[in-house]
């Protein structure tokens, strides 16, 4: 009885480190403004690699500039880094893994010089 209480608990812990190994903990929110979530906070977990995803959405301004709206954070099982167009949005991707809440440090903070 004790030996197999201590095979269970073994076992137990072997899965623990797998599972950690494999999955990521990313952070979810619907609008990130300035490294804080206003709305939508929660987290989420993947396997993917890299399955982390931060979305930028700008907006081209009338002064001829790509100016950041908000940012939103997931978790996605095909991320693609990757600029796209849609008229005067403009969503650049981001994709991570590895570390917990990678996504969080992709989202864009105001760094007028680079657009
Ligand atoms: C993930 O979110 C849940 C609530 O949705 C919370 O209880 C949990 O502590 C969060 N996990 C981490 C690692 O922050
Ligand atoms: C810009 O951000 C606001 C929230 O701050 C949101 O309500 C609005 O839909 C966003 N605009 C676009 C085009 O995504």
């Amino acid at each position: 009885m004790g030996k197999l209480l201590l095979l269970l608990l073994l076992l137990g812990a072997f899965s623990f480190v797998f599972i950690q190994a494999k999955t990521t903990v990313c952070m979810v929110c619907n609008s990130f403004k300035r490294g804080h979530c206003l709305s939508g906070k929660s987290n989420c977990t993947t396997m993917y690699s890299p399955g982390c995803r931060t979305r930028n959405f700008f907006i081209f301004s009338h002064t001829g500039k790509w100016v950041h709206n908000h940012t939103k954070l997931d978790c996605s099982s095909a991320c693609l880094a990757e600029n796209m167009y849609e008229g005067r949005l403009k969503i650049s991707t981001f994709c991570c893994k590895g570390e917990d809440f990678c996504n969080k440090y992709h989202g864009q903070v105001v760094k007028k010089d680079v657009y």
